[in-house]
């Protein structure tokens, strides 16, 4: 059983400057949602109410996004706009939400580290607070279905083309189905000569409690931080890891490029915006 998940939210954004210098980049919005909200509805639809944000310096707005605001419910309750007090009492009802800061910016398995207390003993979901995935079945719960198979570590790839590979963590292994692979290479951020596939972790984990021992014994890596590549790496040592390759698709927010798309496609999903966005897109697609 999975109940509780992690999210680590703490980077910088450097990526998404200047827009990220005062405000999170997970809470860029995508139409009217911020980022984070997106994730934090994949873990709940995937049926886990316990969240741990780790967030860090200048990320207090995640907090006060999922708290309770009085004055503005208050405000919409006088104006009558019940959908919209839904919408908002929604948020502030999601989960249970727990914030832990980290002090350094040490590198995602640093970030992880630090919620070993609040994880202890159990397995958890983890999701990269920057990165949404749309699917039919929510990729967490696709996780959780192939953690219950083999009760060990699940992580969620995607293939990526060949020259990209250098931008994620890269695994390698043997087939167990179509989707499910046994892993036993794990490379943080590889060369196209060093990668053992175009296989790429894409932001979701259902880790063991075992790795907060493999942080510990998880030397610097790449960018000089703690990579959770890397403790995996140590752990496969020790257990199997499973890869699942994900029904669904992957928006990074940190990327611009992939921002604007991510914008576009959710619009596009929308009553409202859906004719007359398709129309302005085909106008201006005529003109390019
Ligand atoms: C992190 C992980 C990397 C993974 C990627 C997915 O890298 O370290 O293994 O492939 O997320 O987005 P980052 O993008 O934080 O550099």
């Amino acid at each position: 059983m999975i109940k509780k998940a992690v999210i680590p939210a703490a980077g910088f954004g450097t990526r998404f400057l200047p827009a990220t210098k005062a405000q999170p980049k997970e809470m860029l919005p995508i139409i009217d949602t911020p980022v984070i909200q997106y994730v934090v509805q994949e873990a709940v639809d995937s049926g886990i109410e316990d969240i741990l944000i780790i967030t860090g310096r200048g990320k207090r707005s995640i907090e006060d996004h999922f708290d309770k605001n009085f004055e503005l419910e208050s405000r919409i309750i006088e104006k009558e706009e019940e959908a919209l007090y839904t919408q908002i009492r929604h948020i502030e009802d999601m989960a249970n939400i727990h914030y832990i800061r980290q002090k350094e910016l040490n590198g995602l398995g640093d970030a992880i580290s630090y919620a070993k207390d609040h994880c202890a003993g159990e397995p958890f979901a983890v999701l990269l607070g920057d990165t949404i995935i749309d699917s039919v079945i929510p990729v967490t719960q696709q996780m959780i279905d192939v953690y219950n198979q083999f009760q060990q570590t699940v992580i969620a790839v995607e293939t990526v083309p060949r020259d990209k590979v250098s931008r994620y963590g890269i695994v390698g292994g043997e087939k167990v189905s179509d989707t499910i692979m046994k892993l036993d290479q794990l490379i943080e951020k590889p060369s196209i000569q060093e990668a053992p596939s175009n296989l790429a972790i894409a932001g979701r984990y259902i880790l063991t409690p075992q790795i907060f021992d493999a942080l510990e014994k998880t030397a610097r890596g790449k960018g000089n931080e703690i990579q959770l590549t890397d403790a995996l790496r140590i752990l496969q040592k020790q257990e199997s890891l499973y890869s699942i390759t994900i029904e669904g698709k992957r928006y990074d927010i940190g990327n611009k490029l992939d921002y604007i798309k991510t914008t576009i496609e959710y619009a596009l999903k929308r009553d409202e915006f859906k004719k007359p966005l398709s129309d302005f897109i085909k106008d201006i697609a005529s003109k390019i």
